[in-house]
């Protein structure tokens, strides 16, 4: 006869506070190998980001919060989504139906992949650099748009810019006009469903950037739990991770400003794309972690292949 399972969440009822149940958090994350990277890159942060919101406490609550008497109610609606977040491995952002990309808050649920992009860096430091000063930017694409989260903060940073965004999956789009709807930019965000440019209409743009699936194939079918309950979509790049990539660099050309910009990110492609696309001479932009896994072409090198 097998054992029962003993269960993991037996020493839930003796954690009277926030604090207590937060250590205890920290161990089932531990215990149960959990994968973190989509909300918070430590359990720590995540478990006590789930506590706050499941108990609808400010995310700004400082250390005395963690001396908050949990009641009965408290502590069962706080068991009920660690249970989600461990045994079903529900990812974190998905249990509150939120992301935060900065200050910018999104809606998300299992239709889209989780907003982290190290386009929250780039867009506001590092384009213009790369824009004639003289120049207004009036039009930007987004493509592979997902919740809408980038064409949202292009439209904050450009702000006197249109910005198309796509996406192949009509369920993604559907999150991204409930964000584009919050954010109250829907006379300025447009969005298309379309496989990269092809239903777009035909428009020259300063800006197009891209946060497109670049995973290959094969390391998709071996993602924790966790990245598995994102859109496969979001992530699956192909057998290289280069599909999608290679279909926006060859339109790219016929929808850039003679001195627009594209910029992608790449995951760890960089090897492979300074290769294929050496002709073009891609520059590579550092980001705070020395990721540096996002890569700009000029329009100048694209119309001369
Ligand atoms: C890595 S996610 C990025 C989503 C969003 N931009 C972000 O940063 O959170 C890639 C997105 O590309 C979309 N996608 C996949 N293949 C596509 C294609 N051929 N054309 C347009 N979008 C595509 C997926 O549906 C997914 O929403």
């Amino acid at each position: 006869m097998s054992r029962p399972k003993p269960d993991r969440f037996a020493g839930a009822a003796r954690c009277s506070t926030l604090g207590a149940w937060l250590r205890f958090a920290e161990k089932l994350y531990a215990s149960a190998d959990l994968a973190l990277g989509q909300v918070a890159t430590n359990a720590h942060d995540e478990a006590l980001y789930l506590l706050l919101r499941t108990l609808d406490l400010s995310l700004e609550s400082d250390a005395r919060v963690l001396q908050k008497k949990l009641s009965v109610a408290d502590r069962e609606k706080v068991e009920a989504v660690f249970r989600r977040r461990v045994l079903e491995r529900v990812p974190a952002a998905y249990l509150t139906r939120e992301a935060w990309l900065g200050k910018h808050l999104f809606y998300v649920d299992e239709r889209v992949i989780i907003p982290r992009s190290y386009f929250l860096e780039v867009i506001p430091q590092q384009l213009d650099a790369w824009l004639p000063a003289e120049k207004k930017v009036r039009r930007v694409a987004d493509v592979c748009t997902g919740s809408g989260c980038l064409a949202i903060l292009l439209a904050h940073h450009f702000a006197a810019a249109r910005v198309d965004a796509c996406d192949l999956s009509a369920a993604a789009l559907e999150v991204a006009a409930i964000n584009v709807r919050e954010h109250a930019l829907g006379a300025r965000v447009k969005l298309f469903a379309s496989d990269v440019f092809d239903a777009v209409p035909a428009a020259k743009y300063d800006v197009i950037l891209s946060n497109p699936p670049y995973e290959p194939s094969a390391l998709v079918d071996a993602q924790a739990p966790e990245f598995s309950a994102e859109p496969r979509m979001a992530h699956d790049g192909g057998v290289d991770g280069l599909a999608i990539i290679r279909k926006l660099l060859r339109q790219a050309c016929t929808r850039l400003q003679p001195h627009g910009i594209v910029v992608i990110e790449v995951g760890g492609l960089r090897a492979a794309i300074d290769r294929e696309f050496a002709a073009l001479e891609p520059l590579w932009l550092h980001t705070e972690d020395g990721a540096d896994c996002v890569v700009l072409f000029q329009a100048a090198r694209l119309q001369r292949r």
